[in-house]
């Protein structure tokens, strides 16, 4: 496989343009950090920059006979060039929009992207490593294609599904509940999963900052939960969490009972200390909009059947404490890696998530 990493204007001035909001580095140190993630694919790359549409919409039309996907920051043209989107469209390439900032989250004129539409997935705010998780999704998209289904009005609303036997995965990212973070993160899970026999959804909802937040989001995903159910007709779910992802496994394994499977990844699991402690900047705060956490707090109201917690012990984003809490109040399989982080299960090959893998597929 071969990917075109494409840049529009002035983001040949990366490393010195808005440091504070592109970040420090230098477009050459990105076209080869980006070979290097892409290396770790066992993907080769391409890239080219330029200033001027007319080169871009060249280069895209080139595109048709030398690469198999793109990852596009448009630069100032993502708001107003149709001439691009209609290049993009017509190649018929798989491409991936990404964008440094949080253009949601700065001036209004920004939040227009007339690129969208012909993208297969917009990513942005995530700063440069935003150019990895396009290539991630890229990768998993080619290597096991999924079916995008709705299951409610909002854009948001979706879930990608790989069909496989009537067990069935229910992949929900976490990302603190905020709109930056996307169901692209588990990806390579799905994959993974999908190759193993499993059918798979991994869940799009509402988050916060783009109509989400208690109960809103809890709503989304026991909804999405249901309709992937019916879609396969699954005749056993297990819902596998990652991070704030792992507080809606649990908190919807709780309201579906029954024999529901949840396993929290990096979890956070008690939400009264997430207040408490203020953690991943108020994130559980801005997620309940100032309202009790009791009620979504996972450790009081736990899932009547069988739940995993998967907890790395150097975890700095949801500390292992937030593990530890969960298995001193409630029937859980404790997987405690030593050394282990926040986002080791995102990688299939890595034992904290072959782990989880085991642990279900014996069960
Ligand atoms: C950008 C956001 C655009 O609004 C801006 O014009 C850019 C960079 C980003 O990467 O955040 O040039 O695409």
């Amino acid at each position: 496989m071969r990917i075109l990493l494409l840049n529009g204007p002035n983001l040949n001035l990366l490393g010195t343009r808005r440091p504070e909001v592109y970040g420090p580095m230098t477009l050459t140190e990105l076209e080869a950090q980006f070979a290097a993630w892409a290396a770790d694919l066992a993907v080769s790359t391409v890239a080219f920059q330029s200033n001027h549409e007319g080169a871009l919409i060249d280069r895209i039309h080139e595109a048709r006979a030398d690469v198999d996907a793109m990852v596009f920051n448009p630069g100032a043209f993502t708001h107003t060039s149709y001439a691009l989107h209609d290049a993009i469209e017509a190649v018929e390439i798989p491409t991936v929009e990404v964008h440094i900032s949080n253009v949601e989250e700065r001036e209004e004129w920004r939040r227009r992207s007339v690129i969208a539409p012909a993208a297969v997935h917009r990513i942005y705010g995530r700063g440069t490593d935003g150019y990895r998780w396009a290539l991630r999704h890229l990768v998993g998209r080619a290597s096991s294609p999924a079916e995008r289904i709705p299951y409610g009005p909002d854009s948001e609303q979706f879930f990608e599904l790989r069909r496989g036997g009537t067990r069935l995965a229910v992949l929900i990212h976490g990302g603190f509940w905020r709109h930056t973070w996307a169901f692209d993160t588990l990806d390579l899970n799905a994959v993974d999963l999908s190759r193993r026999g499993w059918s798979v959804a991994s869940l799009e909802y509402r988050r916060v900052g783009n109509g989400g937040g208690w109960p809103v989001t809890r709503a989304d995903v026991l909804t999405a939960t249901n309709a992937a159910a019916e879609a396969v007709a699954a005749d056993s779910i297990v819902l596998i969490g990652h991070s704030a992802g792992g507080q809606l496994a649990l908190e919807v394994a709780s309201e579906l009972g029954g024999e529901t499977i949840a396993v929290s990844m990096g979890g956070v699991n008690d939400m009264v200390l997430a207040v408490e402690q203020r953690l991943g900047d108020g994130a559980a705060i801005d997620y309940l909009g100032g309202a009790d956490p009791a009620p979504a707090c996972p450790t009081r109201h736990p899932p009547p059947g069988p739940v995993v917690i998967a907890h790395g012990t150097d975890d700095d984003r949801v500390p292992f404490a937030y593990a530890e809490r969960y298995v001193e109040s409630n029937p859980a399989r404790l997987l405690a890696t030593q050394g282990g982080d926040h986002f080791r299960f995102l990688d299939p090959d890595d034992p904290m998530w072959t782990g989880i893998v085991e642990a279900l597929e014996s069960t």
